[in-house]
């Protein structure tokens, strides 16, 4: 009989991260099928060519109709959901596709996982933690992420779900939205830089942030899948820098525009300990990859 091949569910496999995430799972896993659900909400199309003898299928969905998606999917391993509205300022005006996306999805999404008995990794955004956590409050998009993390939490308590939570802390790197409303600080600075019109700095400009490169945020959710330990794990590199200074690395003009809502004066320092469990190294500095994107765009 011939063997099934394992099945790993990305949600959001366009976007930025997901798309990283494939990335690594098709070059280091072989005779597999990696599922992308998306339903195209950044406008990305970051699409991945198979190799290793796997088998990549990207559908275009809705995270709410995940049931009728997979439905000829018997055996899933396991769902990376990072299929969300991913932004925090644009939560606001965007507040319905929020809602939908990490609310009405990521419920169905949870709910499929408990039933079919799939562990989920769930990509949960530091944003809760700021301010003694009452930051989660400060917009749609970190109160609706924050409330996932519960809601799987229960859901582990209440019908034994499988989960891992991964913390994200502001992340950078190849395939990241450098245009457009879902555009993420260091996509804009690479962009202002590319158009050479002066860096967008958002005031005051002290702001701090802990940057991560994308490569070891997808290697703290492999460390996280492959440890199994049912836990949360804060994937920063424990470095805040402020808005300013990062944008000062680029050697190009700044301005500075208003402070819009929802932004927030600080991020807050992982939980060393959930990266020991993890055995999680962060290896890459900011200062060297904006270092080695201003060596390749040399003027
Ligand atoms: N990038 C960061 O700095 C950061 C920080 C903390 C947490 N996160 C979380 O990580 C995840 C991925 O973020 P990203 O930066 O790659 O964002 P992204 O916008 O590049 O990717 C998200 C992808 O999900 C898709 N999507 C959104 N809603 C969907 C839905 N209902 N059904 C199917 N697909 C849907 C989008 O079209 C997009 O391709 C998000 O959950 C985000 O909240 C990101």
């Amino acid at each position: 009989m011939k063997s099934q091949k394992k099945v790993f569910v990305v949600t959001g496999g366009e976007g930025f991260i997901g798309s990283n995430l494939i990335k690594k799972i098709n070059s280091t896993k072989k005779n597999i099928k990696i599922i992308s659900i998306d339903n195209n909400l950044s406008k990305q199309l970051n699409k991945i060519k198979s190799a290793n003898n796997n088998k990549i299928i990207y559908l275009r969905g809705h995270t709410k109709n995940i049931r009728n998606l997979l439905k000829n999917e018997p055996k899933i391993e396991c769902i990376f959901h990072f299929g969300e509205f991913s932004r925090i300022v644009k939560s606001f005006e965007n507040s319905k596709k929020c809602f939908s996306s990490n609310h009405t999805g990521t419920l169905e999404v949870i709910k499929f996982c408990s039933d079919k008995n799939i562990k989920i990794i769930y990509s949960a955004s530091s944003s809760k933690f700021g301010n003694k956590g009452r930051d989660e409050h400060l917009s749609p998009y970190s109160w609706t992420k924050s409330k996932n993390i519960e809601l799987i939490k229960n859901y582990s308590d209440w019908f034994h779900l499988n989960y891992e939570i991964v913390y994200f802390y502001n992340v950078y790197g190849p395939g990241h939205i450098r245009k457009g409303e879902m555009a993420a600080v260091i996509g804009i600075f690479e962009n202002c830089y590319l158009k050479n019109i002066p860096i967008t700095v958002i005031k005051p400009g002290t702001q701090k942030r802990d940057f991560t490169h994308v490569d070891d945020i997808i290697n703290g959710v492999m460390l996280a899948f492959k440890k199994n330990l049912n836990g949360e794990f804060m994937l920063g590199t424990n470095k805040n820098t402020s808005v300013e200074n990062i944008a000062k690395l680029f050697k190009h003009p700044i301005i500075y525009i208003d402070e819009k809502p929802g932004e927030r004066l600080a991020s807050t320092i992982p939980d060393l300990d959930s990266q020991k469990r993890l055995g999680y190294k962060p290896k890459i500095k900011i200062q060297d990859y904006i270092k080695s994107f201003l060596d390749e765009n040399k003027r």
